[in-house]
């Protein structure tokens, strides 16, 4: 156990974040139980380890979002404690959490000054566009300061949130998985950005689950196992994914499954010509993304297409039908129109049933499987109980009522099989589902929706946020479920992920279908080219006849 010793003590330390025993307990849970980080000045310090290791607890504290029971931390050799977070900021600590935090209907500067001159508004408005495009040229974080955050993609908003960090004189930036919701180029041009904050001596922090990316990018790595710090490397030239993956898990990780066809003739899904018609406000995606990757100098370019366009699919019984694309392209639309969720003219049937009238509710008792796109808004409810969120959106099902009453025993049995079979780490099932980290409550969502054992499963990221070791337990159960009959429609930002699990990949720009790939012999760099429209297709278009086909590319 760490003496504490008295704020603003002076304390030798080489380093310029210094964590000693750090422990935070929560009820039933200690998330941090003695953790060291050792941080150098001007590096970027990737922080790795399974889900519920305690890494957001750890960085939160850091930030003055939590207070720790236990334990010091040491800003350039001085202790420090933060009360709140504005107190972090004043020392010069900045945080982007996974959630972005910004608000839709204001502009990427208000969005960025908002809350950091109060009162000052008017006056320092001129001043303040001008220090965001400095900033912005000087990390290379491109934004055009005017845009409303609402027609963004995700890659600009994480640049906005950390222009916003910047803004305020953070130069110790800690980003909570930063990479999980961007396509590979903007993982590249994430990367660039912070390496250039480090080269003008700010200090990045932060978490991730995709270990080559780690490996690729940090300078050092400290690995969290079970809230302890189980290992620091400084040198990660000197360790492999493989090796790392075992720190954080304890043990060597399974050997992935070889593929083997299990397509039958059977359609279980069926979409026809599936249209959504009013043009959304949205900035032109593609474009954007090929401005970014050095392509087409466009950016920002208003959409004239419809969010979606005539998409017609088929996915037979034992099939897994991947759609790449990069977000913003008609992917949530098409999903969200098959759940019934946004209202779209076309045909949607499962197992020859046509579903295309019935609400979300009544598909979902057709036998089709959701796992929505944001886990927060869409899947869960954050303060209802794990066994309550359980049968969110099966209620209505036969499963958990009896008589018209919910059936609490079956509901919280069903709960103990999920929280088992898929690993959630939790004290219980009666506790809220905020106090999961993030990994394990989408590991919550993908075992409810497994377990109700649907025909169809629309599934997007279902791997968003889990870990190496969950990865492979998720996937294994998507490929046992496919040998047994699932029809799978699968949205993922990981390509390796789309290509690995995926009997047939179809590419989606612009609202519609355009290309669909052999997955067994499409490399990630050739799917990219396809989804930024780059590459020469043969013509095909998968929309207007079902895309059943064999794979033309
Ligand atoms: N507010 C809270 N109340 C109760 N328990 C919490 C709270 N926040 C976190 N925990 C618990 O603390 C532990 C560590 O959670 P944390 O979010 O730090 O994990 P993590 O390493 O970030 O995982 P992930 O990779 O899944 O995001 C978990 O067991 C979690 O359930
Ligand atoms: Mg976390």
């Amino acid at each position: 156990m760490t003496t504490a010793v008295e704020p603003g003590t002076a304390i030798d330390s080489a380093y310029a974040i210094e964590l000693r025993g750090i422990v935070k307990r929560f009820p039933g849970v200690v998330a941090n139980d003695g953790v060291n980080l050792r941080v150098r000045e001007g590096t970027i310090h990737a922080i790795v380890g399974e889900n519920g290791a305690g890494k957001s607890t750890l960085m939160k504290t850091l930030y003055g979002a939590h207070q720790p029971d236990e334990g010091d931390i040491l800003i350039h050799g001085t202790r420090r404690t933060f009360r709140s977070p504005s107190a972090a900021i004043d020392m010069g600590i900045g945080m982007v959490f996974q959630h972005f935090m910004l608000a839709d209907n204001f502009t990427v500067w208000e969005n960025i000054v908002l809350g950091s001159e109060p009162g000052h508004l008017r006056l320092n408005m001129r001043k303040a566009r001008r220090r965001i495009r400095e900033l912005s040229e000087q990390y290379g974080l491109e934004v055009d300061p005017d845009e409303l955050v609402a027609d963004l993609g995700v890659g600009d908003k994480q640049r906005v949130e950390i222009l916003k960090v910047l803004y305020r004189g953070a130069r110790i930036l800690i980003l909570d998985e930063p990479t999980a919701v961007l396509v590979p180029h903007e993982v590249t041009e994430l990367f660039a950005s912070l390496e250039q904050l480090t080269q003008q001596g700010a200090t990045v922090i932060f978490i991730s689950h995709k270990l080559d990316e780690v490996l690729g990018n940090a300078d050092a790595i400290t690995v969290i196992r079970a809230g302890k710090t189980v290992g620091e490397i400084d040198d990660p030239s000197t360790v492999t994914a493989g090796e790392l993956a075992e720190m954080m898990v304890g043990s060597e990780l399974p050997s992935p499954e070889t593929r083997e066809a299990t397509v039958r003739d059977d359609v279980r899904l069926e979409v026809v010509g599936l249209t959504i018609e009013s043009a959304p406000t949205g900035v032109d995606t593609v474009a954007l993304a090929a401005g970014l990757a050095g392509g087409i100098e466009s950016s920002g370019t208003p959409t004239s297409h419809r969010p979606l366009d005539d998409v017609s699919l088929r996915v037979h019984s034992g099939e897994i039908v991947g759609i790449a694309g990069v977000e913003g392209n008609g992917q949530t639309e098409l999903i969200e129109a098959i759940m019934g969720l946004r209202p779209a003219s076309g045909i949607v049937k499962v197992d020859e049933q046509d579903v295309s009238e019935l609400s979300n509710t009544a598909r979902r008792n057709a036998g089709i499987g959701y796992v929505a796109e944001d886990r927060q808004r869409d899947g869960m409810v954050l303060s209802m109980t794990l066994w309550e969120n359980v049968i969110l959106g099966h209620q209505a099902g036969d499963d958990f009522t009896h008589r018209g009453l919910i059936d609490r025993d079956a509901a919280r049995e069903r709960t103990r099989q999920v929280v088992e079979e898929f690993d959630v780490r939790t004290p219980g099932i009666d506790v809220s589902a905020f106090t999961l980290s993030g990994g394990n409550q989408q590991k919550l969502i993908v075992g409810r929706e497994m377990m109700a054992k649907p025909h169809v499963l629309i599934a997007a990221h279902p791997t968003r946020g889990v870990d190496v070791g969950a990865q492979a337990v998720i996937w294994d159960i998507l490929r046992q479920a496919r040998s047994d009959g699932l029809a799978t429609l699968l949205i993922s930002a990981d390509l390796d992920e789309l290509i690995g699990l995926s009997d047939r990949l179809l590419v989606m720009l612009r609202g519609k279908v355009v290309a669909e790939v052999d997955p067994q012999t499409v490399t990630p760099a050739e799917l990219g080219s396809y989804m930024t429209g780059a590459h020469q297709h043969d013509g095909r278009s998968a929309s207007g006849s079902p895309g059943d086909g064999e794979a033309p590319a």
